[in-house]
């Protein structure tokens, strides 16, 4: 998972190859409470692990449900309906689908059997309204007491004294704000109905209509058959009980796929996209995302969990389509607007304006950065692709789906611009599929010359290796540790017998390197060579293999290889002047040769090794003499090079100065 505080997406051209989708939040939630609830084990496969289901799963832990992980599946037994613990307080995070359905079950084993539980979450959550599905509690006679704004969390249900429901009449609720209250009361109504049928009614027009299906069929498949009559009535027979199905399995999140249905629709060129883990089987509403994106232009083909997407209709067909029936899809819509033929125009989605984020605000607030022109109402919103794109850094409103959403601006290219895209706060795509960027790096192709890099060379005992592993980190790019391949071609030398003088058996070496980076440890044909690698003596080796320019040469390929997506920081010697001259930022380091000397020693000293100041002086003023004097790639700055002396820096203070310099090259 990407936890930088941005991500930089370079222009893009094409998407293709397969991606395998984590596990549907709505399902996992809704599988985990009723496990919870049922008496018995579950074996849950495929269970979605993101900030969602791990608030749900701490929240049954609490209440005494006892979880075994297996590999990837879960075990989950479950309170048989009987409270453990009678007193909790639950923190439920951002998750609509904990809070809910947690409040609606246990205020009504609060009610029955005498509990008390307090449930809160994020500031936003706390924004984010449940006053209709407390009503509807109260209606029953369950205690709930609200604990900050009446009508949101956080809640107490329950005042740890048992009280009489009224389970006579009918249940109303609303079901024009949120499906999810109509939800929480079908999971958990079964726990009261001993004696007789308990009716829930509809107020008003139901929503998200798909959401209530995938809660019936969760049930049916829990033991639990509730009679209906359309939308408006529903019926939990007397007697339902929760009975664990043993084993089931969570598919692919069908919100999730749509970011990838859409890459296909856009980009989906050469080869398509394959999208495992979902399929046109699926129960959940938003599968029907494809027919919009099939309206759109995509040409898609699928099957049992699997879609495949490719580029049909090209630029986009503009679409008018009332979105009730996908209403978390339907952002993907709205970006995909920006490649169309003209305006697109989403309507009846007044419900994103209480999602992790009024999404109709922060939807269009962002599109406009793009370049896009677009229309907001109450329950609409309309996308007019920009004339004149320009490079944004996005805002994300820790919403995974604006993250998400945003990165499939990064295919501007293809309307003809050529724009990074800044997606600000990545993380928060770990709502609901933490390696979302890692998927979508995974089958994306950029522009050319697009892939970003930032050079630092410098002489040995500068600080480069640790500088660049810290940007790249901040950065979120891969990290090219040139000095490491010579080290491992001197190494792998020393094993093979070769003198370092050999030139053309080096370079042969050189070209086959078996090297492997994983883990921050670095193998070379299967062996672990991390502690070697870093010897005093390896750079002095590397110092000599790497005069001869056969060697570099033959090094030069698997270099170049390391610049993908996102991006790039490479350390070394000639990173800025020979392997790549065209890098967006170059800097070069100039410590003097006390303070390299020093920081050398100290950094020995501190891992138990003998080392002495002088010879470390001596060691390394001869290194930088080979390196700066040899006839190639000697060591030097660039000419475009922005010189850095950090002997009076701490790490700390260079990374911060190498990012200005950074932020200033963008164009956000
Ligand atoms: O950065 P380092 O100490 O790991 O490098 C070891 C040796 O490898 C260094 O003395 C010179 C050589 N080298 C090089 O010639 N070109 C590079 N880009 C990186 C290292």
């Amino acid at each position: 998972m990407y936890s930088t505080a941005f991500l930089d997406l370079p222009p893009l051209v094409r998407a293709g190859g397969t991606v395998r989708l984590p596990g549907s939040k709505s399902i996992s939630n809704r599988v985990l409470l009723l496990a919870g609830l049922a008496e018995g084990t579950t074996a849950v496969h495929d269970l979605l692990d993101s900030d969602d289901t791990r608030v749900m799963l701490d929240a049954l832990q609490a209440l005494g449900c006892t979880l075994r992980r297996d590999g990837a599946v879960l075990h989950v037994t479950g309170l048989g309906g009987q409270l453990a613990t009678r007193e909790a307080r639950l923190f439920l995070g951002n998750a609509g689908t904990a809070m809910r359905p947690l409040t609606a079950a246990l205020a009504v084993l609060a009610a029955t059997q005498g509990g008390c539980f307090e449930l809160s979450g994020v500031p936003r959550m706390h924004e984010r309204p449940i006053g209709d599905l407390v009503d509807a509690l109260r209606q029953l006679g369950c205690p709930v007491e609200d604990l900050g704004q009446p009508g949101y969390p956080p809640l107490r249900v329950g005042t740890g004294t048992p009280v009489a429901l009224n389970l006579d009449a009918p249940i109303r609720v609303r079901g024009d704000v949120s499906s999810q209250f109509l939800t929480a009361l079908l999971l958990a109504l079964p726990l009261v109905t001993t004696a007789q049928d308990v009716v829930i009614e509809v107020d008003g027009e139901l929503i998200s209509k798909p959401y209530i299906d995938i809660t019936l069929r969760l049930l049916a498949r829990f033991g639990i058959e509730v009679q209906r009559d359309g939308y408006q009535r529903f019926v939990l027979p007397r007697g339902s009980a929760y009975r664990s199905p043993g084993s089931i399995h969570v598919e692919g999140d069908a919100s999730s796929a749509s970011y990838f249905v859409a890459m296909g629709a856009l980009a989906g060129t050469d080869a398509p996209v394959r999208i495992e883990g979902v399929g046109l089987d699926s129960i959940q509403g938003d599968i029907r995302f494809v027919e919009a994106a099939q309206a759109m232009g995509a040409d898609v083909r699928g099957g049992p969990g699997w879609l495949e997407v490719r580029r049909g209709a090209w630029p986009l067909k503009a679409l008018t389509l009332d979105c009730n029936h996908i209403p978390d899809a339907a952002m993907t819509l709205a970006v995909m607007a920006l490649y169309a033929d003209g305006t697109t125009r989403l309507g009846d989605i007044a419900s994103w304006r209480v999602k992790e984020t009024d999404r109709i605000a922060a939807m269009a607030t962002e599109l406009r950065k793009l370049g896009a022109t677009v229309e907001e109402g109450p329950d609409f919103i309309a996308v007019t692709p920009p004339t004149q794109w320009q490079a944004a850094s996005l805002h994300t409103y820790d919403d995974h789906r604006m993250a998400m959403c945003g990165s499939l601006a990064a295919f501007n290219p293809l309307a003809g611009a050529n724009c990074p895209v800044r997606i600000e706060d990545p993380r928060c795509v770990g709502k609901t599929f933490p390696d979302y960027f890692e998927a979508f790096f995974g089958i994306v192709t950029p522009a050319v010359d697009a892939v970003p890099v930032l050079t630092v060379d410098g002489p040995t005992a500068s600080g480069k290796g640790t500088l660049a592993a810290e940007l790249a980190a901040r950065l979120g790019y891969h990290l090219l540790d040139s000095g490491a391949l010579y080290r491992a071609t001197a190494l792998a030398a020393q094993d093979a017998g070769i003198s370092l003088e050999d030139e053309p058996a080096l370079a042969a070496l050189a070209a086959r390197l078996e090297l492997r980076f994983a883990d921050q440890r670095v193998f070379l044909a299967g062996r672990d060579i991390t502690d070697p690698l870093r010897l005093e003596s390896t750079g002095g080796l590397a110092s000599r293999v790497s005069v001869h320019p056969s060697v570099r040469a033959a090094l030069h390929a698997l270099q170049l290889s390391f610049r993908r997506v996102p991006g790039l920081v490479a350390d070394g010697r000639d990173m800025g002047t020979v392997v790549f001259p065209g890098a967006e930022l170059k800097v070069y380091l100039t410590a003097s040769a006390d303070a390299r000397a020093e920081r050398r020693y100290k950094q020995l000293i501190s891992k138990g090794n003998p080392a002495n100041i002088d010879s470390l002086r001596a060691d390394l003023q001869m290194r930088d003499e080979r390196d700066r004097t040899r006839a190639v790639a000697p060591l030097k700055p660039a000419e475009d090079a922005k010189l850095l002396d950090n002997s009076s820096l701490t790490i700390e203070e260079s990374v911060a100065r190498v990012l200005g310099w950074w932020q200033q090259r963008r164009r956000f």
